[in-house]
């Protein structure tokens, strides 16, 4: 089925400081993932799911993002000239993969309020939000569902992932509402469990956790969430969140369409934390067509001299 849904609102005003000092001056979305930098992986993620018309919420310092995706005549006349064509297609693939648009967000008042900002671009259509941060590796699989989903309950859908109790504070988790004390499912196929969700809390503490079902960067919202994020207060960490806006969503289901969360287990990166870039880097190394191979062999024989080597001081 082909979803009505075109439009995707890409935040990426964050500052990166969790990378500091490598991005002091390039933006945490520019550092690269084996060959392309981090912020292509969503883009095309969200082409992959049919989602052509993207609207990027940036911030000062972010006009590297709009190089990307913008044509170089320079560039491509010189890779011409010498008939380097896969380059070629590479560089101008960049510019040609979707109809990208920038605003800027102004005050770094938080996710809910980068979302809030798309207000106008959107219009009264619902559309997906890609978080720039995350790489999720399956061919716009997980998007495609929740466009499906979408279309199909009327609900916003937020992709959700199972994780250890001790790490739900660094997500939104979501309660599923419960029917005779079991989360009340939707039918769907095996392979993407959904259940329509009661209630949505950012970042909690473990103990206060409604479940371990922790958001991920990918959300189908209906438009009704600028009108909610208009009059929602500073949440967690002083920021107008996201969630706090999908638990009105959520709360008020008869009037504004609910929120069903479906559960994505498949490959998952976040790009903002040391550990998970590294081994976005890796994974996806080890899968390239053109140096995955090498990549494999480097890995099991690198490997087999790890046995008891110390942390090297920096
Ligand atoms: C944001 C959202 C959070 C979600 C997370 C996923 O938090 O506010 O609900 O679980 O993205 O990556 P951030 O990581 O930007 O602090």
């Amino acid at each position: 089925m082909t979803s009505q849904v075109t439009k995707a609102v890409i935040p990426a005003a964050g500052l990166g400081t969790r990378f500091l000092p490598a991005t002091k001056a390039i933006p945490k979305e520019m550092l690269p993932v084996v060959d392309r930098p981090a912020i292509q992986y969503v883009v095309e993620e969200a082409v992959q799911a049919n989602l052509t018309d993207l609207l990027m919420v940036t911030g000062r310092n972010k006009t590297p993002l709009e190089n990307h995706f913008d044509r170089v005549p320079a560039l491509e006349d010189a890779l011409e000239k010498r008939g380097d064509e896969s380059r070629l297609t590479a560089v101008r693939r960049t510019s040609e993969l979707a109809d990208v648009h920038y605003l800027r967000q102004g005050d770094p008042l938080g996710l809910g309020h980068a979302v809030l900002r798309a207000h106008q671009h959107v219009g009264k259509n619902s559309f997906a939000v890609l978080l720039g941060d995350d790489i999720i590796d399956d061919g716009g699989e997980l998007l495609r569902e929740m466009l499906t989903l979408h279309e199909k309950t009327g609900a916003s859908v937020v992709a959700v992932q199972e994780v250890p109790t001790e790490q739900v504070s660094s997500y939104g988790v979501v309660a599923p509402h419960l029917v005779d004390g079991a989360p009340e499912s939707i039918e769907s196929n095996d392979a993407w469990p959904a259940v329509w969700v009661d209630g949505l809390v950012e970042k909690p503490a473990p103990e206060q956790a409604p479940s371990n079902l922790a958001i991920i960067g990918r959300y189908v919202l209906r438009h009704e969430v600028f009108e909610v994020l208009q009059r929602t207060s500073p949440g967690r960490g002083g920021e107008i969140q996201l969630t706090d806006a999908m638990q009105e969503l959520a709360a008020r289901r008869e009037e504004l369409g609910g929120v069903v969360a479906v559960v994505f287990r498949g490959r998952r990166y976040d790009t903002g934390n040391k550990f998970d870039y590294l081994k976005a880097n890796i994974e996806l190394a080890a899968a390239h067509p053109e140096i995955g191979e090498q990549v494999r062999e480097w890995i099991q024989s690198y490997a087999s001299t790890l046995t008891n080597r110390p942390t090297q001081n920096r």
